[in-house]
């Protein structure tokens, strides 16, 4: 199985860790040899050769901020065009860990659409082209024979899409509701703790969880990014972010959070959706939902089934090597599905 890498920051280079730590093993057990044959990036070039490139050396290179590898192999290519390697024959798989656009989906979006259209598998950390057009997407992959998965977008390496869509076979799930932006609900524990929210914020900073710019959480917009793509995995729907409704965590002060501890309940940033639509607003829950004791960075979702109750999924939502590890398993679903 040959393997385009696009994007090897924290996530990237987290599937490459996982990739190095579960190969020997993979090999024994299935006769598994996944094989990188190109790494994309944007500072640090492109670097590709069809015979494949080696694990251990790209890895330490990529931890050295750079793709200056020394290679003896007749085949290798610099900083070859993009749109060139995604057709190339030696490729079977793109896996897409580029920065996210949920606005145009880009240039994530065009580089999907040739991978599967040159009868390449696709997987994706990337929540953008999903956002944008995650159905047209599905539907070509469907067209052309090939998997699209996308497990790392929702929950990293915890299976909220997987549980959803293949892990209650014989029951509809007909609705889901969750907390899934760690970086509000590491802000909503501390503020629980006593903390104000710029204190809370400033921790999440300093600790790596939240961006500079922290409103594409605090606001709500990536919880409701996910909202969009279960919806698109779960309903077949694909929603924009104007129909659905968004409000963040900003308006929350300590002393409606002291007072909701009080009257034993939790303020948390919940993501809703049904076949009808979804929303992202913060609710306080009575302390036994399930979701109410979610702590710090943690993610969690309850489905609603028609016949089997509620389920509650709990696990990280975040980090190099867990969201690595959900495009790991992507690949080994695509390997056991086709190879
Ligand atoms: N981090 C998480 O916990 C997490 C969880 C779930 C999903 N995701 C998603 O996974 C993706 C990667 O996240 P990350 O944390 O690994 O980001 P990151 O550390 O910023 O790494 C992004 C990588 O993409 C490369 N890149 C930038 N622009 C590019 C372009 N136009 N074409 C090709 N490559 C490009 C960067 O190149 P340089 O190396 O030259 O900068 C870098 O290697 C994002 O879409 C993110 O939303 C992340």
């Amino acid at each position: 199985m040959n393997i385009l890498l696009i994007g090897a920051g924290s996530v990237g280079q987290g599937f490459l860790k996982v990739l190095a730590l579960r190969s020997q093993s993979l090999q024994e057990s299935h006769g598994f040899v996944p094989r990188i044959v190109g790494v994309v990036t944007r500072s640090k070039g492109t670097l590709f050769d069809e015979a494949g490139l080696p694990l251990d050396a790209l890895r330490t290179a990529l931890q050295n901020g750079h793709l200056d590898l020394t290679l003896n192999s007749s085949t290798v290519q610099r900083n070859p065009a993009i749109q060139t390697i995604l057709q190339h024959s030696a490729v079977d798989i793109v896996v897409e860990a580029s920065p996210t656009n949920v606005q145009t989906g880009q240039p994530a979006l065009d580089y999907i659409y040739t991978a599967l259209n040159h009868g390449k598998h696709v997987v994706l950390a990337n929540k953008g082209p999903l956002v944008v057009d995650g159905i047209g997407l599905m539907r070509c992959a469907e067209s052309v024979g090939k998997a699209l998965d996308y497990e790392a977008t929702v929950m990293a390496g915890t299976p909220a899409i997987r549980l959803a869509t293949k892990g209650l076979p014989g029951a509809q799930v007909t609705g889901f509701r969750g907390i899934l932006n760690g970086t509000t609900n590491f802000i909503l524990t501390k503020m629980s703790e006593g903390g104000s929210f710029d204190e809370a914020l400033a921790e999440a900073q300093r600790l790596g969880y939240a961006e500079t710019d922290p409103s594409g959480d605090v606001d709500g917009w990536d919880a409701a990014a996910k909202v969009i793509i279960l919806s698109a995995a779960i309903f077949g729907v694909q929603l924009t972010f104007e129909q659905l409704s968004v409000s963040g965590i900003g308006e929350l002060t300590s002393s409606q959070i002291q007072q909701a501890k009080m009257e034993r309940k939790r303020w948390k940033l919940i993501a809703e959706g049904t076949r009808e639509g979804g929303r992202v607003h913060p609710v306080a829950l009575p302390v036994d939902d399930p979701l109410a004791n979610v702590n710090g960075t943690l993610n969690a979702v309850t489905y609603t089934t028609d016949i089997n109750g509620d389920v509650t999924l709990v696990g990280a939502g975040a980090g190099g090597q867990e969201t690595g590890f959900a495009l790991f398993s992507n690949l080994l679903e695509i390997y056991e599905q086709f190879f």
